[in-house]
C-alpha cells in the first residue's frame, strides 16, 4: 500500500502491536505521515482520560484494572476506520482483544531482540512491567512467555533490528 494507493481511506484500521520498545509508536507516527493516517495512541488516550499516569494506574489501581481498560477501548475503536492503532504491549495478550482487533484491523507485529529492546528502554522508568527487570535475561524470558499470543495474533510480522524507521515503514507498506 503507498501513499497514492491511500488517497481514499481505508476501511479498516493498521493496529501495532509488540513488546515494549518494539517500536510501535515511532513506526505509527512514520506510517501516520507517509499514509496521512492519523494516530490513535492507545496508552496515551488511557492515559489522558485517567489523568494520572500508567505507572500511577497501575500503582493505584492494579493491572488488572488498566486491562481493562484496554479492552473498553479497543471496543469502542471499533467504530473507527483508516486510522493507526498503536498498542500498548499488552494488549494483544488477551483473546478478547485480539477480537476487537480482527473486526476491523489489519494486525502488524513489531518485533526486535531482547538486546535491542533493553537499549531502547533502558533509561525509561513510565513501564511498571519491566521495573527492575532491565535485563537482556529478564526481557527474554517476559518475550518468551509472550511470544506465542502475538504470534497468534499478528496477520503481518516485521522485524526492527538493525533498520532505521525509514526501512522498517517500508517494510510494512511493501507487505501490506
Ligand atoms: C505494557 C506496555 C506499555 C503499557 C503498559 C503495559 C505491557 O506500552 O501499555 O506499561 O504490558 O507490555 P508500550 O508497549 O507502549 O511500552
Amino acid at each position: 500500500m503507498s501513499q497514492t494507493k491511500n488517497k481514499g481511506s481505508l476501511p479498516f484500521n493498521l493496529i501495532l502491536i509488540g513488546f515494549m520498545g518494539a517500536g510501535k509508536s515511532t513506526v505509527a507516527r512514520c506510517l501516520g505521515k507517509k499514509c496521512a493516517m492519523e494516530i490513535i495512541e492507545m496508552d496515551e488516550e488511557i492515559v489522558r482520560r485517567e489523568r494520572r499516569s500508567i505507572p500511577e494506574i497501575f500503582q493505584q489501581q492494579g493491572e488488572a484494572y488498566f486491562r481493562n481498560l484496554e479492552t473498553g477501548l479497543l471496543k469502542e475503536l471499533q467504530k473507527e476506520t483508516n486510522k493507526i492503532i498503536s498498542c500498548g504491549g499488552g494488549a494483544a495478550l488477551r483473546a478478547e482483544n485480539v477480537a476487537e482487533m480482527k473486526k476491523n484491523g489489519k494486525v502488524i507485529l513489531l518485533t526486535a531482540e531482547p538486546q535491542t529492546i533493553l537499549n531502547r528502554v533502558k533509561y525509561d522508568n513510565s513501564r511498571p512491567i519491566l521495573k527492575n527487570r532491565k535485563t537482556v535475561a529478564d526481557i527474554a524470558e517476559l518475550m518468551e512467555k509472550r511470544q506465542e499470543k502475538y504470534l497468534a495474533a499478528a496477520d503481518l510480522v516485521i522485524s526492527t533490528d538493525n533498520k532505521n524507521i525509514g526501512q522498517i515503514c517500508e517494510d510494512i507498506l511493501h507487505a501490506l
